[in-house]
C-alpha cells in the first residue's frame, strides 16, 4: 500500500518508525509476556513510562525545575474548565486573547467562574487576522492566548501578552519549535496533534500556582495530580506510552531539525499558494500559522472537486473546517515533506486541468 499522506487537524499522522516501534512492542511489552494495554499503571513499568515521559518534555521544551508536567484527560478542552477553577482565585477576573473557536470556548467556561475581560478580538474579520493585544488591566488573576488558532490557520510568532500569569493553549503547536517556558504560568495541549494520540493531555504548570486550597472537586485540582505523579486515577495508559515514544523520537531527531521541517514544509506550500492563480490564502503573511494551511479555489463546487482530485495523489483529509470551508492541510511534526510535496503536486496537476 502506498503511504497516505494524512493531513487532519487531529488526530494526526504519527511517525511511520514510531508506528513500527509500537507494533513490534505491542504483544509482548519488554519481556514481560503480556501487552503495554493490558498492564497495571501501578506497575513499575508502566510508572517508568510516565517518567520518561515527562523527563524527555522537559528535556525537549527546556522546561525548568519550577514547573510540574501533569497528564491529565478531558482533552484540552477540560483545560478551559480546570484552569479558571484553579487559578481565578484572588481577583476572580482574567484578561482573555479571543483569536476563535478554541478561545471563544476557554472564555464561555471562564465566565463561569469569574469575570473575563477581552483584550483583544478579532471576530469581525472572521478570526482571518490575529487580535492585537491592548494594555492589561491590573488585577487579573492571569493572561490567556492560543498560541495557535487551528481551524483559520493564524498563529503568534511571537508571545502576544506579558503577564505574571500567563497561560497558553498550545495544542496544535506544541513542540513544533522551541517555545520559552518560564514566560508562562501553564501550557497545555491535547497530544494527538504534534505528541501522538487522543487521550493525555499535557499541562506543564508552575509550582506556585498549584494550590491546594482551591475550593474545588478533587479530580480537577491540579494538586491532587501533582501529588499522585499523575496517576491519581487510571491513566489512559496507551495514549501516555505512545506520549512517550512519539517524544523519544522527537529527541532522536532534534528539535532543531524539526523545527526547520515545519518552516520548510509551510513555506513550499505558502510559495505553491501564493503562485497559484487558483488556490489563495487570505490570511495576512505575518500571521500565517506554519501547521494549519488554509486556502480555497473560492469556489465551493471545486473545492469539493480538488478534495476528491487529491486524494489520487494520497493526499487526505484536506477538508476545511466546517465554519471556514475550503481545504486545510495540517503539517503538524510527523507530516514528511513528500506529503507535502505531493499536496502541490496534486494542487499543479488540478489547475492544469481547470484551465483547459
Ligand atoms: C487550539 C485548540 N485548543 C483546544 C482544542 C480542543 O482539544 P480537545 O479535543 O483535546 O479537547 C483543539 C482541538 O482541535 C484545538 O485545536
Amino acid at each position: 500500500m502506498n503511504p497516505l499522506y494524512n493531513f487532519s487537524a487531529g488526530p494526526a499522522m504519527v511517525d511511520p518508525a514510531v508506528m513500527r516501534q509500537i507494533q513490534d512492542e505491542l504483544l509482548n511489552y519488554k519481556d514481560t509476556g503480556m501487552s503495554i494495554m493490558e498492564m497495571s499503571h501501578r506497575s513499575a513499568l508502566f510508572e517508568a513510562v510516565v517518567n520518561d515521559a515527562k523527563n524527555n518534555l522537559r528535556q525537549l521544551m527546556q522546561i525548568p525545575d519550577n514547573y510540574e508536567i501533569l497528564f491529565l484527560q478531558g482533552g484540552a478542552s477540560l483545560q478551559f474548565s480546570m484552569i479558571p477553577m484553579n487559578l481565578m482565585h484572588t481577583h476572580k477576573a482574567a484578561a482573555y486573547l479571543n483569536s476563535g473557536v478554541w478561545s471563544q470556548k476557554a472564555i464561555d467556561e471562564a465566565k463561569r467562574h469569574g469575570e473575563v475581560i477581552i483584550v483583544g478580538d478579532n471576530a469581525e474579520v472572521g478570526y482571518k487576522r490575529l487580535p492585537e493585544c491592548n494594555v492589561l488591566p491590573l488585577g487579573m488573576d492571569y493572561a490567556y492566548y492560543v498560541s495557535n488558532n487551528t481551524i483559520y490557520g493564524t498563529q503568534f510568532k511571537q508571545i502576544p501578552m506579558d503577564h505574571a500569569v500567563l497561560i497558553a493553549d498550545m495544542s496544535s503547536d506544541i513542540l513544533s519549535k522551541p517555545i520559552d517556558v518560564s514566560k508562562h504560568g501553564l501550557i497545555f495541549a491535547g497530544a494527538q496533534k504534534n505528541l501522538g494520540i487522543a487521550g493525555v493531555t499535557i499541562v506543564v504548570i508552575r509550582k506556585d500556582l498549584i494550590r491546594e486550597d482551591v475550593d474545588v472537586d478533587t479530580m480537577l485540582r491540579y494538586a491532587t495530580h501533582q501529588k499522585a505523579n499523575s496517576l491519581y486515577n487510571t491513566p489512559a495508559s496507551f495514549s501516555l506510552y505512545v506520549l512517550k515514544k512519539v517524544t523519544d523520537w522527537l529527541l532522536e531527531t532534534g528539535l532543531e531539525t524539526i523545527t526547520k521541517r515545519n518552516e520548510h514544509k509551510a513555506s513550499i506550500l505558502y510559495e505553491a499558494i501564493d503562485k497559484s492563480t487558483l488556490f489563495s490564502n487570505d490570511i495576512k503573511v505575518e500571521d500565517r500559522s506554519l501547521m494549519n494551511v488554509v486556502f480555497t479555489t473560492n469556489n465551493p463546487k471545486l473545492d469539493e472537486a480538488f478534495i476528491s482530485f487529491a486524494k489520487k495523489y494520497d493526499c487526505v483529509n484536506i477538508k476545511g473546517y466546517r465554519s471556514v470551508g475550503g481545504m486545510r492541510a495540517s503539517l503538524y511534526n510527523a507530516m514528511p515533506i513528500e506529503g507535502v510535496k505531493k499536496l502541490i503536486e496534486a494542487m499543479h496537476a488540478f489547475e492544469a486541468g481547470v484551465k483547459l
